[in-house]
């Protein structure tokens, strides 16, 4: 699998996605964000990944901004929080996601996590937003088989197949079946957490399989999604650890070492640590 920070993964309606991008839940806003942004822009990230929920969304255009990098090459992806889904509410909130950014459109919008009952109409708005172009594609985050079903098997309303779930995923979550799940229904699964938020860096398997191909435990745990044919967007605001975590295209792990991580599914879901 031959990849590079520039490599691309093509999405269900032809737009094409960098495969590594920057993420930045619990990148604190303000200059610390917009530091981050920038340095990733400026080695090569050509994608970022926030929240109207991580409330630094106008740092990440700012930097954007600042960057000299033509909007057209990079990608950026927000999402619309829980409280503001429904139709009227997931169109609104888009438009102000767009004014922080200070952006005339997104490259993904994605429905942060499923909310019984309104998953639907959400949708409706999501493809709204697609037709209107203010986003390039549109996704869930978060959403289990059940939940990616009901809005499959909607037939009178749907016209359009997420092109992204964007999921914890990493050795220790382990999403086989989500993942077959998503592949064969052209939908692309992204990774987050892909470092476990720290949480398993120091695993043994993790440490043994770094040390040889003489990389960095966090470069494993990338290498490993990306072989999976993720997206991938580790987040760190430390410009060596932004650097180490987009060095992950001059090796390729062993089938019998992917096998070993593999193996290591513990189901463990970081994000409810909090
Ligand atoms: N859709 C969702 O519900 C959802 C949920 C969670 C995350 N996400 C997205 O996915 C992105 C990544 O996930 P995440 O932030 O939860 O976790 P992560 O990327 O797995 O881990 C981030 C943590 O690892 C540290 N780190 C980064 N690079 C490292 C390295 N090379 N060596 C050692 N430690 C390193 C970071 O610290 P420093 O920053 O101090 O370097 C931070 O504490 C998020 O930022 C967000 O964009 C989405």
């Amino acid at each position: 699998m031959i990849l590079n920070l520039e490599s691309h993964a093509k999405l269900n309606n032809g737009v094409e996605i960098p495969r590594l991008g920057l993420g930045v839940y619990q990148s604190p806003p303000g200059k610390t964000t917009e530091r981050a942004v920038s340095y990733a822009l400026k080695i090569g990230y050509r994608h970022v990944d926030t929240a109207y929920l991580y409330g630094n969304e106008s740092d990440v255009g700012k930097a954007l901004h600042e960057s000299g990098v033509s909007r057209e090459e990079v990608f950026i992806t927000t999402k619309v929080w829980n409280s503001d889904q429904g139709y009227n509410t997931t169109l609104q909130a888009c438009e102000r996601s767009l004014r922080r950014l200070g952006l005339a459109y997104v490259d993904l919008y994605l429905i942060h996590w499923t909310v019984q009952g309104r998953s639907i109409e959400t949708w409706k708005a999501m493809v709204q937003l697609l037709q209107e172009g203010k986003a390039r594609a549109i996704g869930v985050s978060n959403y289990t088989i059940v939940d990616l079903k009901e809005i499959l098997q909607n037939s009178d309303d749907v016209i359009v197949v997420p092109a992204v779930d964007q999921l914890e995923f990493h050795p220790f979550l382990y999403q086989r079946e989500l993942l077959q799940f998503c592949k064969k229904n052209s939908i692309h699964l992204e990774a987050y957490s892909p470092l476990t938020r720290g949480k398993r860096l120091d695993h043994q398997t993790i440490v043994a399989i770094a040390k040889k191909y003489g990389k960095t435990p966090a470069q494993v745990l990338i290498r490993w999604s990306l072989q999976h044919d993720a997206v991938v967007i580790p987040k760190s605001i430390h410009e060596e650890r932004i650097r180490e975590n987009s060095h992950v295209f001059d090796f390729q792990l062993e089938p019998d070492d992917m096998k070993l991580l593999d193996s290591l599914n513990e189901n463990l879901q970081t994000v409810f640590l909090d």
